[in-house]
């Protein structure tokens, strides 16, 4: 409803903010000044102890240094007694008395509307509520409880059941007076083109309401009993109470839970919202069987800066992923960013909380990903960039993506966190040579024909710490894990593996020795599975997520196996090469030889400054390094 000009100001020099606040906190008697108007008090929207919130009753404004709730009378009512701008405008009128102004007609008719589809909609999830109940639900409530909802959790989630009849609903809900064209209009019932009685909509299924954030019943999903059934999911049509894009399954719940500290979590389905809270991550929301709308990220945003994004971690569930990647970027704004939650093998978060438990998700949750790590997943991965043409084609791609970033300070850090991964991916400029083997003085020298600046598969993850060798080995035991039914194949690779971490170590002891049905259990709570599954590469390997394709996963084995041994086994050579022409191994030699390489290649090419494209003068370097090797340009440095 519009309100007249200047109601709003009268509204606001009526109050005193203080009065307004006071009533639900206790003001800080020692750091309040209130001769100033300048008040403190603990911080009505989070936890804490020592007052961080404070009042200034001049400005009629408040702000909490801890959380950074901010606003002003209308704000604070809206926020803390749960209510629309009008009712918080309402109430606080009631109070300074002043009259609410009279509401137009239509807009009155339609809350009329809206209140009577609500009072249906109220009506059809007792009757569904009740239902469950019966004899004839015998099946859904064995099915609720095969999927773990206890007695209460069906309770506290209003669970109802449809029977699979044409107008059980219907009959119902007009033998208590309910009009037929209103329980059409709410979308329970469908009205057919050629005037006869409107039947159910959900028949055979599952009832989930959705209730708005206020917690008023809009809509109802439905989930089939019959795995045949056409749609899994049937949620409801679009009406006067629900739009599906502007609302999030749980969202009133999930607000409040987000207000005591608990992390936003955006799921893809009911059931993982069930799941999440029921495991205490009681801030868990979900679209409504649509993709998220831009209008959801806001909502999403006024109840936490940094919602958990939670796919599942299917192929869609990525796709989703991105898509949402794309539609946030122009949105973002200072404090406001999404992290994503990678979830493993195609499970979604209600999977992984059964199979593996609350701890299992927290890890998840505690090593979720900045959007800007999607995006440049997103656009390196898998790729090479061993041209310049190549290199340029990503900067622009990437400059395209930043620019769509609205906020100029985001658009800077993005800026420069791109430049820092593409640092970590073109530099630095020279890679470990791929070694040679031992020769006669004159033979040529080989030097790695990969191109030099290919992209690295751990330029996630690593950061300075992790090398691509751990990533490859990640890589490798978590395929195993993913199938157990290749590790017999691949025994002696998996022994002979010279692994960099302790953890890696402990996982492949669990491989090699567990029995083959007992390896799930002997991995169960190790850290180092955790550890595993925590690197964002690794989720994302298709033969990780695609537990099904076990060709697939024989060949990225294979090939991992391979890049690993050529590796290791080409240090081993450098390292007897070395000896073979000094008598003592010498681990500065590669380095020492890479650096008067590229020294000499900057001083041939004095106008290229990307030495990633060393690859280019191969022949030249490979003679320089063969003279350098003729020289003993090593002895001359030995400490
Ligand atoms: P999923 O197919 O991932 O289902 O759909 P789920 O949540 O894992 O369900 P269970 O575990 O098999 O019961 C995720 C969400 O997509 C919407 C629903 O909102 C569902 O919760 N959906 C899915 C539909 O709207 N219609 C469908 O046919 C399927
Ligand atoms: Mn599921």
């Amino acid at each position: 409803m519009s309100l007249p000009s200047g109601f709003l100001d009268e509204l606001r020099s009526r109050l005193t903010l203080s009065q307004v606040v006071g009533r639900k906190v206790t003001w800080d008697a020692r750091k309040s000044n209130i001769a100033k108007g300048d008040y403190w008090a603990p911080c009505p929207f989070h936890q804490e102890k020592s007052p961080s919130f404070h009042v200034d009753d001049r400005k009629g404004f408040y702000y909490c240094f801890g959380c950074h709730a901010k606003g002003d009378a209308l704000t604070f009512v809206k926020e803390t007694e749960n209510l629309s701008f009008i009712e918080a405008v309402a109430l606080l009128a009631r109070e300074a008395g002043m009259a609410m102004p009279e509401r137009d007609p239509q807009e009155t008719a339609r809350a009329d509307t809206r209140s009577q589809l609500t009072d249906v909609m109220e009506e059809a999830v007792k009757w569904f509520r009740l239902q469950l109940k019966t004899s004839a639900a015998a099946e859904a409530r064995a099915y609720l409880a095969k999927r773990g909802l206890s007695e209460a959790a069906q309770d506290r989630w209003h669970l109802g059941y449809a029977p699979d009849t044409r107008q059980g609903l219907f009959v119902a809900l007009t033998q208590k007076g309910i009009a037929a064209q209103r329980i059409v209009e709410a979308g329970l019932c469908i009205q057919p083109e050629d005037g006869t009685a409107p039947y159910d909509r959900f028949r055979g299924r599952i009832i989930f309401p959705i209730r708005d954030g206020r917690g008023r019943a809009i809509s109802l999903g439905g989930r089939a009993m019959d795995p045949n059934a056409r749609a899994k999911y049937l949620n409801g049509p679009e009406t006067a109470l629900f739009d599906k894009g502007r609302n999030l399954f749980n969202i009133g719940p999930a607000r409040e839970a987000a207000g005591k500290g608990q992390p936003l979590i955006v799921a893809e389905g009911y059931m993982d919202v069930i799941a999440l809270s029921e495991a205490g991550f009681s801030a868990a929301v979900a679209p409504l069987g649509t993709a998220i709308t831009e209008d959801q990220v806001r909502l999403m945003w006024r109840v936490a800066d940094e919602p958990l994004i939670a796919l599942d971690g299917d192929t869609a569930g990525i796709r989703a992923a991105l898509r949402l990647v794309d539609l946030a970027l122009p949105l973002l704004e200072a404090g406001k960013g999404l992290r994503f939650v990678l979830l493993p093998g195609g499970q979604d978060p209600d999977d992984l909380i059964k199979s593996q438990g609350a701890a299992a998700m927290k890890a998840l949750l505690d090593a979720a990903q900045p959007m800007v790590n999607l995006l440049w997943q997103r656009e390196t991965e898998g790729k090479v960039f061993d041209s310049p043409e190549r290199k340029a084609s990503l900067d622009k791609t990437l400059r395209a993506l930043v620019a769509r970033i609205a906020d100029p300070s985001i658009r800077s850090h993005y800026t420069e966190e791109i430049r820092r991964l593409r640092a970590t991916l073109f530099g630095p400029a020279v890679k470990p040579f791929r070694p040679w083997t031992p020769r006669a003085k004159g033979q040529r020298v080989e030097v790695d024909a990969q191109p030099l600046s290919s992209t690295r598969a751990s330029s996630l993850v690593r950061g300075d710490e992790a090398t691509d060798e751990a990533l490859r080995e990640a890589v490798i035991l978590a395929i195993l894990i993913a199938h157990p039914s290749l590790i017999r194949r691949f025994e002696s690779d998996l022994e002979r593996l010279d692994l960099t971490s302790e953890g890696h170590r402990t996982l492949r002891a669990a491989l090699l020795t567990s029995p083959p049905d007992g390896l799930r259990a002997n991995l169960q709570g190790l850290a180092a599975l955790d550890d595993l599954m925590a690197r964002p590469h690794v989720l994302i390997a298709p033969p990780v997520r695609n537990q099904k394709d076990t060709d697939l996963a024989m060949m990225c084995l294979a090939e991992e196996f391979a890049k690993l041994d050529a590796r290791r086994g080409a240090r081993r050579e450098v390292a007897d090469a070395v000896e073979d022409l000094t008598g003592v191994a010498d681990e500065g030699l590669t380095w020492r030889l890479a650096q008067a390489a590229l020294a000499r290649h900057r001083a041939d090419h004095p106008n290229r400054d990307d030495t990633a494209d060393l690859g280019e003068d191969r022949n030249a370097l490979s003679n320089h390094l063969q003279s350098l090797i003729d020289s003993k340009v090593w002895e001359k440095k030995r400490p």
